[in-house]
């Protein structure tokens, strides 16, 4: 990741209130505001301009087609090298991600947990959650993590990579939530799922909001993450399609066959 030319290339004003382009609600700078980020794979131009913010303990559903640029997005804010951004401006709590590395943002407090899930094999549960909570500023005792996960605790000296697809999603969740997080991305948590699993899941992610984790939704299962969250940003090739309530985009149907297919 080429940070030096991307500092070289973004403008640097006064933190501005973008939020008058994506919320109409919001009158304070956004806890959470991502400003016009493009970024590339090589020379493939990918996240075009992509802008949005989210308050503070809120659910933000990040949803569109197949290819739509999901995972990218949330990769770019992450920092995570690819795709490399180019322009744009990414804040969290009055912190510049966008001139940081990716160990820098997830000090900073941002958590990505990907769609593979990457639990380290060789390791228990219970190590892995140790391992996380390793970072500078920890967050929640593992002991929390098993009451919110009662499944994890049960199984806490069974090695991660043993666990069925769901357990190894809350042990993923249960990683973020071990350090001292701001913003959890999740990638398609609910994917390959059993629907008991996913409705233990959601509970859960209720359970987090409830303790005001400000959290990025990419899902799949449109509807499920309707229901579940305040606000949804869709994404179609790169751009910002829609930007509003989650239950405007519930309601729309016009929305939901052009953008979603539900
Ligand atoms: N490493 C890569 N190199 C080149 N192109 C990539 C790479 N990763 C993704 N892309 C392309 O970027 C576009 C957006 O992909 P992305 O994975 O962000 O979509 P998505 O919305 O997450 O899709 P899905 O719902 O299938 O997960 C796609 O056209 C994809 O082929
Ligand atoms: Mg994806």
């Amino acid at each position: 990741m080429t940070d030096e030319s991307l500092m070289g290339e973004i403008k640097m004003p006064e933190r501005k209130d973008f939020s008058a382009n994506a919320n109409a609600a919001a009158t304070a700078p956004a806890f959470f505001s991502a400003h016009d980020i493009h970024a590339y794979y090589g020379e493939s131009y990918i996240v075009q301009g992509v802008s949005f913010n989210i308050h503070e303990g809120e659910i933000l559903a990040l949803l569109g087609r197949n290819g739509a640029g999901k995972t990218s997005t949330l990769r770019a804010i992450a920092r995570t090298g690819s795709p490399q951004v180019t322009h744009g401006e990414i804040w969290l709590d009055h912190q510049p991600l966008h001139r940081m590395k990716s160990y820098e943002a997830a000090q900073a407090g941002l958590s990505l947990v990907p769609e593979d899930r990457r639990i380290i094999a060789g390791l228990t549960v219970e190590e892995n959650l140790e391992l996380a909570r390793i970072a500078p500023h920890p967050g929640w005792e593992i002991e929390r993590v098993y009451e919110l996960f009662p499944r994890l605790g049960e199984r806490r000296n069974q090695e991660g990579i043993t666990l069925s697809g769901g357990e190894q999603q809350m042990l993923a969740i249960g990683r973020a939530l071990v350090r001292d997080i701001k913003l959890l991305l999740l990638d398609e948590p609910y994917e390959g799922l059993a629907p008991v699993i996913v409705d233990e899941i959601e509970k859960t992610l209720n359970v987090i909001k409830a303790q005001g984790i400000t959290t990025v939704l990419v899902e799949q299962n449109a509807l499920r993450a309707l229901a579940l969250a305040d606000r949804a940003v869709i994404l179609d090739t790169g751009s910002v399609v829609f930007d509003g309530l989650a239950s405007e985009v519930l309601e729309n149907e016009q929305l939901r066959h052009d953008y979603l297919a539900i």
